[in-house]
Formats: structure tokens, C-alpha cells, sequence
């Protein structure tokens, strides 16, 4: 958990879950943003310096400007109440130039992850370039833990690694729900996509 870490003056790259319904280029529900600003609200302020890694749609490896993540930047930076940059990638020299003019406690939004075909892939390379320029990774993406992509399962076989504050809570409701219940137990599963659903259903 966050609290097994030391994360002063350290970059700490989240994956985030900012893949939020949009129209007409506003933000129609910020539950997910909602959802992971006690973890970076928490980093920032033991010192960390942090990279938010998130996809936005489904732009299967090509960039799509329509799925940028630069229209977040705002909406995020509101429910944070503090400044929030953007970087026009995830990897490489942008995020490293971002990084070495970093304070502790600053919060970065990075570039959809789907835009690099390595990342629906796992593609080791591609996990690698991702954890590049942090020094610790934390999961806070419950929605997305379905998925082994290297934003979500490679880059923790690369970097230090912990659940943020929303993963470690989803984990204990599930826990309690499915694990060791109280008996009689009822779930209630919502989703758009069932498909995805089922394997969990079952
Ligand atoms: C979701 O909206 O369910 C998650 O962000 C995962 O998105 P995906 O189904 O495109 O992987």
C-alpha cells in the first residue's frame, strides 16, 4: 500500500482510470477523477513527483487527436484544486524533460497510453520506456486491473510497486463481499460493456 512507501522527491507514476464519459468536449461524470485524487492528493503531499498514466477510448496503438488526454487536463486539475501540467506523450524524452523540471509534490498528466500499440500488447519494451523516468509505480486503476497491458501489469514487474488509496479500497470491498462473506451475500454488477462482466460473473 502507499504507506509501505517512501516516496519523497521520487517519481511515482500512477495509472490512473481517466477514461470518463465526454460531450461535446465536457466531462459528464468525474467519478473516476474522483476516485484517484486521495492517492495523488497523498503522493503530492509526502513529496512525490508525480506522472498520471491513463488511456482515454480505444485508439488501438494509433495517435487519434479526437482521444487526447489534454482536455482532462482542466477537469483534473479542478476536483485536485492545484495545477496540473500536460505532457504530449507517455514515453520518452517529453516526459523525461518534464521530470528533470519537476518539484516534489507536482502532479503531471501524461499523453493517452493507447496511443502506442505496445501498451494493449505489454509489449516489455514498451513497459520499459513507461517506467523510464519513475522511480515507483502505483496501481490506482481498479476498472482497468482486468486488463494485463504494461501500464497496468508490465511496468509492476519493472518498478516498486503498490496499490493507490482506490485500488487497496475496491480490494477490501471485494474481500468482504466474495472473500469471507457474511452470509446471505447479494452483488449488484453494472457496466456498459457485459462481456467483460461475464468472466467476473461467472
Ligand atoms: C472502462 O471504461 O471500462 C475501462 O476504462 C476499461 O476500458 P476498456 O474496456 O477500453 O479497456
Amino acid at each position: 500500500s502507499l504507506s509501505d512507501l517512501d516516496v519523497k522527491d521520487q517519481v511515482v507514476i500512477v495509472r490512473a482510470d481517466l477514461n470518463v464519459p465526454m460531450s461535446e468536449g465536457r466531462v459528464t461524470d468525474n467519478t473516476r477523477i474522483q476516485s484517484v485524487t486521495p492517492t495523488l492528493l497523498a503522493l503530492s503531499k509526502s513529496g512525490a513527483k508525480i506522472l498520471v498514466v491513463s488511456h482515454f477510448g480505444r485508439p488501438k496503438g494509433k495517435v487519434v487527436p479526437e482521444m487526447s488526454l489534454k482536455p482532462l487536463t482542466s477537469p483534473l486539475s479542478e476536483v485536485l484544486g492545484r495545477p496540473v501540467q500536460f505532457v504530449p506523450d507517455c514515453i520518452g524524452a517529453p516526459v523525461g524533460d518534464m521530470c528533470s523540471k519537476m518539484l516534489a509534490g507536482d502532479i503531471v498528466l501524461l499523453e493517452n497510453v493507447r496511443f502506442h500499440a505496445g501498451e494493449e500488447k505489454n509489449d516489455p519494451a514498451f513497459a520499459k520506456a513507461l517506467a523510464e523516468h519513475a522511480d515507483i509505480y502505483v496501481s490506482d486503476a481498479f476498472s482497468c486491473a482486468h486488463r494485463a497491458h504494461a501500464s497496468t501489469e508490465g511496468i509492476a514487474r519493472i518498478l516498486p510497486s503498490a496499490a493507490g488509496l482506490a485500488m487497496e479500497a475496491e480490494l477490501k470491498a471485494l474481500e468482504k463481499a466474495l472473500g469471507n462473506p457474511v452470509r446471505p451475500v447479494a452483488a449488484v454488477v453494472g457496466g456498459a460493456k457485459i462481456s467483460t462482466k461475464l468472466d467476473v460473473l461467472n
